[in-house]
């Protein structure tokens, strides 16, 4: 049997396994060339990539295997021993602090039979035990116990080659843990360039960091990924129309935003590693919750952070970091889109919120998140909506004949002087194109799996 030999996750030791080549049937390996499906100079997409089972394969493999992926928020990490599990794309993960303190993930698979070793969502945990024969993983990932270990036969048996798969690279930014199998991938730093300027504007307010509250909330939705993690990038251009009742509910004369707000000047940001936010810069844009707002010391904040990022990203804005992580800076939410197949997302949300906050201001935050972003919220309703609609129809055939329009803002892309990197006006699909473009010219690049073997 072929094998081929990866390297090592732990110092001195390496892991082997198979290679892909000798389970899987000739015609598996990804190689559709997305070209033809995805025109961003043009701004053009063919509906097909939110539909077709070989692309969303051909997508985890490129896409999902290559990238910084988030896993989770730092708090929820306290003591060695602590864990929770996730997804990076349909991977099971499991995200613990070792003796030592230091954040690992791993593959939450067993390398006997492959049963998840941990069910639980999160716990404390001395060791990983797979409750299907009872292999035992310490924190750093070693196969520890193995029972009836005697049975396996004599020299031909070596417990340290069957190590839990740990992440190539894993690093930290405001708070936020990512990870990726990737060991080629540039650095969570390079992955997020200018983009890290905006998110501080969330995430770096206060100087003692952020921390989460309410747990994570998850829920089930029809729809592609890329659908909401595109519009989270890029689409302020629905506010209006989509959010037309929330926006009402929320203003106070009843009517929704007045006209010179609901036009709102504005910049959105892109960049060609797939990231975006847009925020309006209209003073009157702000949605904050009213204690919140009136807890905030914006003097202090345009000190710390500069009066460009309390005016504009502060605000009521969006963003997506390729690619599916994605944060509402004035709502709290940070989220992951986890991929369940082409036409299913799993939302998994958190509220984020400054650790400095008085109790009563923390809860005004977690619950003005609920009452708009929740799953229940009355602006994530309309945005599920869009997107679940967009998925039911996507399978007629003439719906598939035609592409769907990117065009809005071509060309009107610069450096504007005042936030970094190149920036749209507010209403742009600037940051959809570049998503798209990037998860294009991934899908058509073989991977470092692909690459690696000889
Ligand atoms: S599958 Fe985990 S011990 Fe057998
Ligand atoms: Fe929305």
């Amino acid at each position: 049997m072929a094998i081929t030999q990866l390297p090592s996750t732990h110092e001195g030791e390496r892991h082997m396994f198979p290679t892909g080549d000798i389970h899987r049937p000739r015609g598996f390996d990804p190689s559709i060339d997305v070209s033809g499906l995805v025109d961003m100079d043009g701004g053009y997409l063919d509906r097909a990539i939110f539909t077709d089972q070989r692309l969303y394969e051909q997508e985890q493999a490129r896409v999902f295997a290559t990238s910084w992926l988030f896993l989770g928020h730092v708090e929820q990490l306290q003591r060695p021993g602590d864990f929770f599990t996730t997804y990076m794309g349909e991977d099971p993960v499991i995200v613990t602090k070792d003796k030592s303190g230091r954040i690992r993930a791993f593959l939450n698979s067993c390398r006997h039979r492959g049963a998840r070793v941990l069910r639980a969502d999160y716990g404390q945990t001395r060791a990983f035990t797979c409750t299907y024969h009872g292999w035992s993983y310490d924190l750093e990932g070693r196969l520890i116990s193995v029972p009836n270990e005697a049975a396996y036969p004599e020299g031909g048996w070596d417990r340290d080659q069957w190590g839990l798969l740990e992440v190539a690279q894993l690093d930290t930014v405001l708070g936020l843990i990512f990870a990726t199998w990737n060991p080629q991938a540039p650095t969570l730093d390079e992955q997020l360039g200018d983009m890290k300027y905006y998110m501080e504007a969330f995430l770096d307010r206060d100087s003692e960091g952020t921390t989460i509250v309410g747990g994570i909330t998850k829920w089930i939705l029809k729809g592609n990924w890329k659908l909401a993690a595109e519009q989270f990038g890029t689409d302020w251009y629905h506010v209006n129309m989509s959010h037309a009742s929330a926006l009402m509910v929320l203003s106070p004369t009843g009517r929704g935003p007045k006209k010179e707000i609901a036009e709102t000047p504005g910049r959105q940001y892109s960049d060609e590693r797939g990231n975006g936010t847009g925020f309006p810069t209209h003073p009157k844009s702000r949605f904050d919750a009213q204690p919140v707002h009136e807890y905030y010391d914006y003097a202090a904040l345009a000190g710390r952070l500069g009066q460009a990022r309390v005016q504009g990203p502060m605000t009521t804005g969006h963003a997506t970091v390729f690619p599916n992580f994605s944060y509402l800076p004035v709502n709290g939410s940070i989220r992951v889109w986890h991929p369940k197949g082409p036409d299913e997302i799993e939302i998994w949300a958190w509220t984020v919120l400054d650790k400095s906050m008085p109790e009563e201001v923390r809860e005004a935050q977690r619950l003005y998140n609920l009452r708009t972003f929740g799953p229940s919220g009355i602006f994530e309703q309309d945005d599920g909506e869009n997107w679940s609609e967009i998925q039911a129809i996507s399978r007629g055939w003439q719906t598939n004949r035609v592409p769907l329009n990117y065009q809005m803002g071509i060309g009107s892309e610069r450096e504007d002087g005042v936030y970094p990197g190149s920036t749209s006006t507010l209403y742009s699909d600037s940051a959809g194109r570049r998503f798209y473009r990037r998860w294009a010219e991934l899908m058509n690049t073989p991977a470092w799996h692909e690459t690696e073997q000889s």
